[in-house]
């Protein structure tokens, strides 16, 4: 009972914090706004450029951008959990969810077939 308590505050202070990171409401096509939230929230796991940092993280660079809206929104409604992304996916908004989609979907990647 008391542990649980314990960890139900951590994960409060959790989210606090993490939604204090939430510079303001980000409005489709600010840039500073997007970039920043990039940095805050996303590239230390998987980089500002999409190539993943954290082992385990996805590469999200070049992405179709419908996809990783549809990923976001799964975790923030929980259908898909992930300790680390339902955390985090829980503090977007609509709009942060389709600007970060933006930022990813846009990063140029080339590909190469093995030979
Ligand atoms: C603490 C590390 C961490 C942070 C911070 C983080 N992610 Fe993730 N992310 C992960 C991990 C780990 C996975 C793989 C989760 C799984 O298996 O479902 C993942 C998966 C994803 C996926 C699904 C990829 C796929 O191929 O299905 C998307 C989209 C995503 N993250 C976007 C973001 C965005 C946008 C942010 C910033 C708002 C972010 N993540 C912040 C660790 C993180």
């Amino acid at each position: 009972m008391h542990m649980s308590k314990i960890s139900l505050l951590a994960s409060c202070l959790l989210l606090a914090s993490l939604s204090g990171l939430l510079l303001e409401p980000a409005r489709a096509g600010d840039a500073a706004v997007v970039r920043a939230k990039v940095q805050t929230l996303c590239q230390n796991c998987h980089g500002d450029d999409g190539v993943a940092v954290l082992p385990g993280a996805a590469n999200l660079s070049g992405q179709q951008k419908e996809y990783l809206v549809q990923q976001l929104r799964a975790y923030r409604s929980g259908s898909r959990r992930n300790e680390q992304m339902s955390i985090v996916a829980k503090t977007l908004t609509d709009a942060d969810i389709e600007n970060l989609a933006d930022w990813y979907s846009a990063i140029k990647v080339t590909v190469e077939r093995p030979k």
